[in-house]
């Protein structure tokens, strides 16, 4: 029998610990044998000492055997891919890839997270279409992947129950930003979901844990190598989150945008995050195709129609209303414009992403309701050109005071000079 204590001075003092220690660590911790004052210390021990590769393997690992594992693999009899987002401001990308690839015969079936803080969650997204059902059971998203391709719904409780307890632990711990635990966060989930290749889509900038490429590019090697072990193949792609993704922060208002693009009418950066991660899922699929050909297919599904009928058809079977008249209009709308002449340098991630949550789009704790008609619409990004007067924003909110904080927030969020600023793609980096 481990003692916890032992191991928390252990990892303090630098030590590698033992992989069967730290298994029966957090195995004993999801039975809740270990309390959580522990497990917090530890978790702290491990932000000061960091973890070895093996033993972050031992991590994933044991989170992994926390709680049962999915076979979609044998269930479907086609390799499974799946794709990850480390969560960004503006991020709705599975809600647009989910369909794209569905519609170029890629069985697409994923378990998504709540939002916290100020990144957005694409199950909080989901459900701003009315009837949408986000808690199926996993024979219900099992059978329904099975019959129709995709299907997009809550984590099961019964999968990686040692996460759920940690992660939401580390929120309120400070120790979230800790590559080894994010690393294994994510790896463990993706592991008992069954997939065989993973896309995942690492954010770098100030709305994103990683800040730095530096730091997207260490997580990603710690990813990669996590599914190395386990026999997946990965590829990382580091995208930027220096400013929003697309234009619209905000459940109801993402979705419009996540149709438009599907429909190919989505802003240019979103729509070539969504075109590129698809193109990666299609080649890592078992259609036996190249990026060049998977790229090909993904803009044809989303020009002739496919792709949209797929995402109709998705949004009926989990009990929604696909049209975007269903979706929630907020009461006020409100304009942020340009006080100078100029190019935007500047549009902060963070800050928009703030502005969306004081509106009420995001939840400061686990038990906040969303307002999911609420939010913000970037009409302008960096290097748009703008005059004096010009609409750089928009902001939908429930009132009027709500709406005057907004516009000040957001207005605070661009910077408008003289000179255009570097072009930056929305893709930065592929390591794999
Ligand atoms: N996303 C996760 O799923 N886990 C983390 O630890 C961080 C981001």
């Amino acid at each position: 029998m481990i003692r916890p204590a032992e191991l928390i001075e252990r990892k303090r003092n630098g030590e590698e610990l033992p992989a069967d220690a730290l298994a029966e660590l957090v195995l004993a911790y999801a039975r809740d044998e270990v309390p959580d004052y522990q497990m917090a210390a530890w978790c702290m021990a491990v932000y000061f000492r960091g973890l070895s590769a093996a033993e972050t393997f031992a991590l994933t690992d044991a989170m992994v055997r926390s709680g049962e594992t999915l076979d979609l693999r044998s269930v479907l009899g086609r390799r499974v891919v799946d794709k990850h987002s480390t969560g960004g401001v503006g991020d709705k990308t599975s809600i647009a890839v989910g369909p794209i690839v569905a519609a170029c015969g890629v069985p697409f079936g994923k378990m998504s997270g709540r939002g916290l803080g100020h990144t957005g969650g694409t199950l909080d997204k989901l459900e701003a279409i009315p009837g949408f059902r986000v808690e199926l059971t996993t024979e219900e998203f099992v059978a329904q992947v099975r019959e129709i391709g995709l299907a997009i719904v809550g984590q099961s409780g019964d999968l990686v129950p040692a996460d759920k307890k940690l992660y939401a632990l580390r929120d309120v711990t400070a120790t979230v930003d800790i590559v080894p635990l994010i690393a294994s966060s994510i790896m463990s989930k993706k592991l008992a979901g069954g997939a065989d290749a993973i896309v995942l889509d690492v954010k770098v900038g100030d709305g994103a844990f990683m800040k730095t490429v530096e730091d997207a590019r260490t997580l990603s090697e710690v990813m990669l190598e996590l599914g190395r072990r386990a026999g997946k193949e990965v590829v990382c792609l580091l995208t930027d989150m220096g400013q929003p993704l697309g234009s619209a922060v905000g459940n109801a208002l993402e979705i419009r945008e996540a149709v438009e693009t599907i429909r190919g009418e989505g802003p240019p950066d979103f729509t070539e995050l969504v075109l590129d991660a698809c193109a990666r899922l299609l080649a890592l699929s078992d259609l036996g195709v190249d990026l060049a050909e998977g790229r090909r297919r993904a803009e044809a599904v989303a020009a002739d129609g496919s792709a949209l009928a797929a995402y109709e058809r998705w949004v009926r079977t989990q009990g929604g209303d696909p049209s975007l008249d269903a979706l929630e209009r907020a009461p006020v709308v409100a304009e942020v414009v340009a006080e100078r002449d100029g190019v935007v340098v500047d549009l902060g991630a963070l800050a928009v992403g703030v502005a969306a949550l004081e509106l009420g789009a995001g939840r400061r704790a686990k038990t906040d309701a969303v307002d999911h008609a609420v939010g913000v619409v970037c009409r302008a990004k960096r290097g748009t050109v703008v005059s004096v007067g010009d609409v750089l924003a928009e902001v939908h909110a429930r009132s009027g005071d709500a709406a005057a904080a907004a516009v000040a927030a957001v207005g605070d969020a661009y910077a408008i000079g003289d000179e255009p600023p570097r072009p930056r793609d929305v893709l930065l980096d592929v390591v794999s």
